[in-house]
């Protein structure tokens, strides 16, 4: 595992990734199955066998799906997953508990029964407790001041094609808890606002697929991760426009480590949806460099979001059928819509945002 998440980490630093944008190789279309992987991954592991080998010890096609090898179930089944609420008025003020005791949260003497709940998925590598990340979302809804906010914290810190096997068999465990969750509260947890970012929000869609006695209300999908969700190889338990009564998602960084699928009825692209997002370091040839640039954008998602929670208003999507059209000004009459806000009817939104916080422009960005 160590040696793995080492390639992961460090292809980009060792390999020679510093390719001018132009020549990154497109994406297949032909959705058939080889031994190259979409997105970002092709970039860092074309030139790495060893990867191609960890790859095909942990999935396995059948007719151009991707499927996972059984053992990833025993390791999800074990993991430990933990729950944390954070009822402020600082970060620092939570409660956790594992999944399986996560009732006690109700008798911790914090949870709120007035108020309604968020709960976030963090990406991969990312803990609940990642400082200008997990953290971030935590703040802006704890000074909304309206939110129970519970994080999932969940075995990120591994492999990625692993993880992304074990992803099902972890969504059936939270899917179990949070219902006995939802049952347990005596009503006052009847429903839910799923918010995850990257890997997370593939985890927070198929869970909520999975719900049987809770209702998510609204799930956000902030760049939702690509790498084995686009094509070529595309995992089937992604995050999806069905998983809640309303799915909208947030792209900053298509196609590299960001899906370049739309996910949800709604799906708001900013700045055109890819990177290099504003306020993001431009393309350069360091090899360091690298991972880093696309991360920034992949990055800047989570943090759109966390300012309109913060700021009501300001961030706000146009409609438009294209990126194209959009940039052409030929939507200027269109409907507008803020993205925390489920929208009146369904398509691609764009808007623009600064380089610095405040991000958002309010309308002057549609
Ligand atoms: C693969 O596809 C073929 C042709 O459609 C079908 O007969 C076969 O049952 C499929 N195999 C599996 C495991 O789904
Ligand atoms: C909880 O959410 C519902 C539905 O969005 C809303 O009507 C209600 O005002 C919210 N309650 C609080 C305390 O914010
Ligand atoms: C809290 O969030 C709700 C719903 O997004 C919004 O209407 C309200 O203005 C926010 N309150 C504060 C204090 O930010
Ligand atoms: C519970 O939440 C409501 C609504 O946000 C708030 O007015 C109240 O002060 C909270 N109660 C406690 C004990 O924090
Ligand atoms: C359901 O909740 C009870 C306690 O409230 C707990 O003992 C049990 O493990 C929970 N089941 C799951 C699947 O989380
Ligand atoms: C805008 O996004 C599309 C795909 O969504 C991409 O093909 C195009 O290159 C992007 N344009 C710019 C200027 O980044
Ligand atoms: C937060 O992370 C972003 C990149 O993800 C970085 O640009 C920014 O400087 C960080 N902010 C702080 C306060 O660490």
């Amino acid at each position: 595992m160590a040696s793995l998440c080492y390639i992961l980490l460090c292809v980009a630093f060792a390999s020679p990734c510093a390719v001018a944008q132009s020549s990154w190789p497109p994406l297949s279309t032909s959705g058939t199955c080889d031994n190259s992987i979409s997105g970002l991954l092709v970039q860092m592991f074309s030139s790495d066998s060893a990867f191609s080998t960890v790859v095909m010890n942990a999935i396995s096609f059948v007719n151009s799906t991707f499927i996972c090898k059984t053992d990833c179930e025993d390791a999800a089944q074990t993991a430990t997953i933990k729950v944390y609420l954070f009822y402020g008025p600082k970060n620092t003020d939570y409660q956790v508990e594992t999944l399986e005791n996560m009732n006690k949260l109700f008798t911790g003497g914090h949870w709120n029964k007035t108020r309604n709940t968020t709960c976030f998925f963090p990406g991969w590598l990312k803990t609940a407790l990642s400082a200008n990340y997990s953290l971030r979302f935590v703040d802006a809804y704890l000074a909304n001041d309206t939110y129970n906010v519970l994080v999932v914290e969940w075995p990120t810190q591994q492999e990625y094609v692993g993880l992304v096997c074990q992803m099902p068999y972890l969504a059936t465990r939270l899917a179990k808890a949070l219902d006995n969750f939802s049952l347990a509260s005596g009503g006052d947890v009847s429903t839910m606002i799923f918010v995850g970012h990257s890997l997370g929000a593939h985890l927070c869609g198929y869970t909520a697929r999975l719900l049987a006695a809770l209702k998510i209300t609204f799930l956000a999908a902030l760049d939702p991760a690509g790498p084995l969700f686009s094509v070529p190889w595309r995992c089937q338990f992604g995050v999806g426009a069905n998983d809640a009564e309303v799915v909208v998602s947030l792209h900053t960084d298509a196609g590299r480590f960001g899906s370049a699928t739309d996910v949800g009825i709604a799906d708001y692209y900013a700045n055109n949806g890819t990177a290099i997002q504003p306020g993001c370091t431009a393309f350069d040839t360091n090899p360091a460099q690298c991972a880093n640039q696309f991360l920034c954008s992949h990055v800047q998602a989570l943090f759109y979001w966390c300012e309109a929670i913060s700021r009501p208003g300001s961030v706000i999507g146009r409609f438009c059928p294209s990126s194209s059209a959009y940039t052409a000004g030929m939507c200027s009459d269109y409907v507008t819509n803020d993205i925390t806000v489920p929208p009146s009817t369904v398509g691609h939104l764009y808007f623009t945002t600064n380089a610095e916080a405040p991000f958002g422009k309010g309308i002057n960005g549609a």
